[in-house]
């Protein structure tokens, strides 16, 4: 089982819209997925209409079984959903011991998928170092421009304080640049960035951008039923493929 963090403190850098398709795109292939969302926007539950009794605040706060918290929402896809009492959440576990491992411990009954992935919020917070901790990779959707290269920067610096600090060994597996023009100069020279300045960590084919993916999320559905022969959908097949290729010990 494969315990994947989609993750970068910068927002609107592509990291739900990632998290879906992969999601959708890894069980088409007959993997078995589930998703959690960690932010308090609540933004999977909204673009995949969600209706869930029981959601992350349940599970963190309420101390749930995790089982009783998943919801299953299509053919192989799973989530459990948050929304914005997750907010709440993130005062209350700040007092609470252990309160970067909740998550690890509250779902460590869990193992009947193949693949657990995190949509993590805008932010470096508890509930996203609770994401680290859980997690045993990192991917890092990254904007190709400056702030973006910026924030990628930083990202793989909080992850390896994490790790230092609780000996954990959350790994970033995938670099993924996002909003991608090659007809814009900033885009190419900041993609050309990346991939000099990150070089020993894998980095996948930019994900460009596509107005049928910025339309997805009201569809409720995944890139792959929304518009099955766009760009957006052909880059996301990609990184699917090179995913599920990708060698995990
Ligand atoms: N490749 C793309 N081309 C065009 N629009 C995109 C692309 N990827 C995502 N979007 C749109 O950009 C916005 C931000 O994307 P998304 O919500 O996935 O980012 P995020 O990193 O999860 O944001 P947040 O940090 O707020 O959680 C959304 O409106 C989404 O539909
Ligand atoms: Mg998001």
């Amino acid at each position: 089982m494969r315990r994947i963090a989609i993750i970068n403190q910068k927002g609107g850098v592509g990291k739900t819209t990632t998290t879906i398709n992969l999601a959708f795109g890894l069980a088409e292939r007959g993997f078995k997925v589930l998703i959690l969302d960690l932010d308090g926007q609540g933004n999977i539950g909204t673009a995949l209409k969600v209706k869930a009794e029981k959601d992350m605040y349940n599970l963190l706060v309420e101390k749930e079984e995790a089982e009783n918290c998943i919801t299953e929402i299509a053919e192989n896809v799973s989530v459990i959903p948050s929304n914005d009492t997750l907010e709440k959440a993130e005062i209350i576990l700040s007092g609470q011991p252990a309160r970067e491992s909740i998550l690890k411990n509250s779902m460590q009954d869990i193992r009947r998928f193949d693949y657990i992935l995190l949509d993590c919020p805008p932010s470096l917070s508890i509930l996203n170092q609770n994401a680290i901790l859980f997690a045993d990779e990192a991917f890092i959707p990254v904007s190709t421009d400056f702030f973006g290269v910026d924030a990628l920067r930083k990202m793989m610096q909080e992850i390896e304080t994490m790790n230092d600090i609780f000996g954990h060994e959350c790994e970033v597996k995938m670099i993924i640049p996002t909003m991608f023009d090659g007809r814009n100069k900033t885009c190419r020279e900041h993609l050309k960035l990346i991939k000099e300045n990150f070089n020993g960590t894998p980095i996948s084919e930019p994900i460009r951008m596509n107005s049928k993916l910025k339309e997805m999320p009201k569809s409720g559905k995944s890139i792959f039923k929304y518009a099955r022969s766009s760009n957006g959908a052909h880059d996301y097949k990609k990184l699917v493929e090179k995913v599920a290729k990708q060698k995990v010990i």
